[in-house]
């Protein structure tokens, strides 16, 4: 995705160089938040590629590294030789440091947490930016003295040397970080670094970027036709309508309902993606032999076995039947390349295709098309709401790939799965009633393996239990149980309980993430 060209323009990049930070992935989001491209390599990537990536300025990342142990990541030489700004954020500052002749130090504590910078010198860097900034600091090591030609910048009460830059070329270094929120007006310094001393054009738009995207495919794609697996997920969907514009009808999708899915979500899909926005999609009705597969099993990891090993034969099955297929067409995204490996690696490309569709027959020889796998998922979004695809759609709370197969504790039957469904959808429905589903980050019912008395009227019976749960999370690792109101959670119960014969009793999740995960499997 080298030189990226928007009408034969080519885009300004800045190259985020990876030291191992968790905040990696947030700066190259900051920077494309700024309308500027960017991407993330590893520190130890061949020389070429940066080198071909020429871009206009090159980030160096945090890390875990300490620069006072030996052997630990440093700068390419040709990161210095290409003569392009450069800025170090913690461990990038530290090893830039050490590699100009300057001297790190372990710090006796920590630092992790608020502080407050002052700005000692006018620089570019700080421009329009308070001298006073509440700044976010995550380190153990420190500066403590200049390399040559260096200038001090800027200091905190524990860091003396919080930030510095060169006399004379555009190289600046930062112990804090300003990709996070915690840090203000972090987003300004970025922008100071990215287009006023990079002097990166703000030319990464959704509208070029699709245009762009098009061009790729038709030029990849020529008049052979290609497969996707459509799951009604927002990669695959908008994977979908993007090479539906740029090929039409050379593009066939595969839907395949599992029987596992929301309540009416299979004909959703159909009616948003074969109906209204005419793509070329293939339903296959699979709900039976899912649940053939699954009768009498319990344990959560084979039911997830099965799950995928069925989607991934019946996929195969139908791509089988369609003639001349060249291309395989798949939703992965940025964070999926990134995440495995911490670099553009093959191993991260099989990982992904493995995950959603499974080994394809190796007689099939396929080309991957990818057009989002440089993407972050808030930009995948914002292209699915351009291509107009329903917002409903697009902004939905994310749904594992087994579906309610997890969701239905022990073994699943289609009666149960009816139920779950219908307590599912009231949950949901009431949610976006109150206002409140925006405002959690995933929320869905569960069924328990447990029947509770109830009474209805003058008999007592035993009946289902359904479990609630609602998260507020920002990467899905660690979540909190979402503080939704009494009355609204009373009145969601009431609808269940009353509406859903099979149900006796509903109960709310009140554990966070860890120790409890999300789903219940
Ligand atoms: P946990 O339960 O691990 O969930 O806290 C974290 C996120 O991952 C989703 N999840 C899955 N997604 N296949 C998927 O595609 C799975 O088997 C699976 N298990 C959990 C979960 O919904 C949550 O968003």
């Amino acid at each position: 995705m080298n030189n990226l060209s928007v009408n034969n323009k080519t885009i300004d990049t800045i190259l985020v160089l990876d030291f191992g930070s968790q905040y990696t992935q947030l700066i190259a989001r900051r920077v494309r938040e700024s309308d500027v491209y960017s991407e993330i390599l590893p520190w130890d990537i061949a020389e070429e590629k940066i080198l071909d990536l020429k871009p206009k300025g090159i980030i160096l990342s945090g890390g875990p590294n300490s620069v006072t142990d030996s052997f630990t990541p440093r700068i390419p030489k040709c990161v210095f030789d290409m003569g392009v700004p450069i800025l170090g954020i913690c461990y990038g500052m530290q090893t830039l440091a050490e590699q100009m002749g300057g001297h790190v130090i372990s710090a006796d504590q920590k630092e992790f947490g608020h502080s407050e910078l002052e700005v000692l010198k006018d620089s570019d860097l700080f421009n329009d930016l308070d001298r006073k900034i509440n700044v976010w600091m995550s380190h153990g090591d420190q500066v403590q003295d200049l390399p040559d030609e260096f200038d001090l910048v800027a200091s905190t009460s524990t860091a003396p040397i919080a930030a510095m830059e060169h006399k004379s070329l555009p190289i600046y270094a930062i112990q804090f970080h300003p990709e996070v929120t915690h840090t203000d007006h972090g987003h300004k310094l970025l922008d100071n670094f990215i287009l006023n001393i990079c002097h990166a054009h703000a030319d990464w738009t959704m509208d070029g970027l699709i245009s762009q995207r098009i061009e790729e495919i038709k030029a990849k794609v020529k008049e052979e036709k290609v497969l996707l697996g459509l799951s009604g997920g927002v990669d695959s969907s908008v994977t979908a309508v993007l090479l539906n514009k740029a090929i039409g009808k050379k593009l066939t999708c595969v839907f395949v309902d599992n029987g596992l899915l929301r309540k009416d979500e299979a004909d959703s899909v159909i009616r948003t993606f074969k109906e209204k926005m005419e793509l070329n999609v293939i339903k296959s009705d699979s709900k039976e032999i899912f649940l053939r597969h699954l009768k009498n099993v319990e344990d959560p990891e084979q039911k997830r076995k099965i799950i995928g090993r069925t989607f991934i034969d019946i996929f195969d099955a139908e791509a089988i039947k369609l003639k001349d297929i060249k291309f395989l067409a798949q939703g992965t995204i940025y964070p999926d390349v990134i995440e495995s490996s911490g670099s553009e690696s093959k191993d991260a490309r099989v990982i992904k295709s493995h995950h959603n569709v499974g080994g394809l027959p190796e007689e099939m020889k396929l080309d991957l098309v990818e057009p989002l796998r440089d993407l972050f998922k808030d930009e995948v979004r914002r292209m699915g709401v351009e291509l107009g695809i329903p917002k409903e759609m697009i902004e939905r709370h994310p749904f594992p790939g087994p579906g309610l197969g997890v969701r239905i504790i022990g073994e699943i039957t289609k009666e149960k799965t009816k139920v779950l469904q219908e307590a599912d959808h009231i949950f949901i429905e009431e949610l976006i009633k109150a206002d409140l589903y925006d405002k959690v980050s995933q929320a869905f019912a569960v069924l328990l393996p447990v029947k509770s008395v109830g009474v209805v009227g003058d008999e007592r019976r035993y009946a289902e239990v359904i479990g609630l749960r609602a998260v507020e999370t920002v990467d899905f690792m660690t979540a909190r149980w979402a503080h939704l109101p009494y009355e609204f959670l009373e009145h969601v119960s009431n609808r269940i309980v009353n509406e859903i014969e099979e149900v006796s009793r509903v109960v709310y999740d009140i554990s966070s993430k860890p120790p409890a995960t999300i789903e219940w499997e």
